[in-house]
């Protein structure tokens, strides 16, 4: 009879390593964390330089190709992404299939999973100018998805790309514009929007990255990969936690009761939404950027007596000296300061994740196009510890 218990004490290669905080599943040259030091540094550029300085379609060509570009890499790279915007026109009969009152993220799930419908000559992933078309086109039609995903669920007819205009700014325009008109984000706000995609564009082996190279490893069509990687986001410990954390501040209210709230937190009746982190055992580098970019936008839009704000200000402060979260290195992730400005902006708060999944779109598609580029790519398969029955015999359902 099998002793699987003696088959894994024989084995010479055997880690169990639940929830891998220790094992890394791949070589990667795109991101490198210090979650001790707080460090994020994207192909060696710290995140805060990238944010300040930076555009979101450089970053993208950045975390694909490796280097910022020259002027005229960048102008070629501008163009192939404009290029690619659109939808095809059926693809709108597609969104009519939603419940109207559909998560965006589900919407957004289906329609992303619905692209690999569209464009079945982008399956060779072994070719690499068909790896960067597919690159370029999800980068492309990220914000249109993810705006139609938001107007469908409004009920307001959808807005076409418009390609003199900046990533953000179109974003902005086909979410907050009516078709045909001549509307203009504010450029305070363009500029929220660009750092915010910049600050959420990659963040090496996460929980979804790793869902797209996984189901990637297999040689599956790349959009398919996306919309696997988008779904994994969705979980309220990873990319879902940008709505919860908005939803807590709302629950608490008034400064007058995060007393009681942080008790309730102490006493594990539910988690500080937005605190804590895997990795960062420090500031999550992305959370002061984001805390900056909340206090310009709120200043712009003359929020600046927000109640929220002044809720997650004060919930900070109350956090980050109670032992409880000291101990534990709890310090404010970048969801914790993300809704506060994504809200002010006018996103309702069942689009935040749809904005994280277009920013990250850039670093789940350069980690996926990474792997292919290793010659010693293998399929992923991760071992189990096994702890079922040990072999017996079918018994008669008679004799049962
Ligand atoms: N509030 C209260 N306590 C917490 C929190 C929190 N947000 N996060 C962790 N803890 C506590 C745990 O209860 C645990 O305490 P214990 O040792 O006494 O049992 C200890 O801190 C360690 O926590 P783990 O769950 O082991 O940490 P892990 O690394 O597995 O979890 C995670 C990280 C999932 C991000 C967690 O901190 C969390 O759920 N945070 C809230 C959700 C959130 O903000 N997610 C966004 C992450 S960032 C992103 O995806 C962009």
């Amino acid at each position: 009879v099998l002793d699987i218990r003696k088959v894994y004490a024989e084995s010479d290669h055997f880690t169990f390593d639940p929830g891998f905080t220790s094992t890394a599943s791949c070589e990667s040259k795109i991101t490198y964390i210090d979650g001790d030091a707080g460090i994020l540094l994207h192909r060696g550029y710290p995140i805060d330089q990238l944010a300040e300085h930076s555009s979101f379609l450089e970053v993208c060509h950045l975390l694909l190709n490796g280097e910022l570009p020259t002027a005229e890499e960048f102008a070629k790279f501008e163009h192939n992404i404009t290029y690619h915007t659109m939808l095809h026109a059926q693809f709108d009969a597609f969104f009519q299939g939603f419940r109207r009152d559909a998560h965006p993220m589900a919407v957004m799930t289906g329609a992303v999973g619905a692209l690999s419908a569209f464009y079945a000559d982008s399956i060779n992933v072994d070719d690499a100018r068909e790896r960067e078309i597919s690159a370029h086109r999800l980068i492309a039609k990220m914000p249109t998805i993810a705006a139609r995903a938001y107007k469908y669920t409004v009920g307001q007819p959808f807005v076409s790309p418009r390609n003199d205009l900046s990533y953000s700014e179109n974003f902005l325009r086909m979410c907050f514009a009516v078709p045909a008109e001549d509307w203009k984000p504010n450029p305070v706000l363009t500029r929220a929007m660009d750092r915010i995609f910049i600050l959420h564009a990659d963040h090496e082996q996460n929980a979804s990255t790793s869902t797209v190279r996984l189901a990637g490893s297999s040689g599956a069509h790349p959009f398919a990969c996306i919309a696997a990687g988008i779904a994994c986001l969705w979980g309220p410990s990873h990319g879902g936690a940008n709505q919860e954390a908005l939803e807590m501040l709302e629950t608490i209210g008034s400064v007058d009761n995060i007393k009681d709230y942080v008790q309730g937190v102490k006493d594990r009746k539910y988690k500080l939404m937005g605190f804590g982190h895997r990795v960062y055992k420090n500031f999550d580098p992305r959370a002061k950027v984001m805390q900056k970019t909340a206090h310009e936008v709120l200043a712009e839009l003359g929020h600046n007596n927000d109640p929220l704000l002044q809720v997650a200000q004060e919930l900070e402060k109350v956090a980050l000296s109670d032992p409880y979260f000291i101990e534990r290195k709890l310090y404010p992730n970048i969801d914790f300061y993300s809704g506060i400005t994504l809200r002010a902006m006018g996103f309702p708060t069942n689009m935040f994740t749809v904005l994280f999944a277009l920013a990250r779109t850039v670093g789940w598609i350069s980690q996926w196009k990474e792997m292919f580029e290793d010659p010693s790519r293998k399929i992923g398969r991760p071992r189990q510890l096994y702890t079922g029955a040990t072999q017996r015999d079918y018994v008669p359902v008679e004799k049962r």
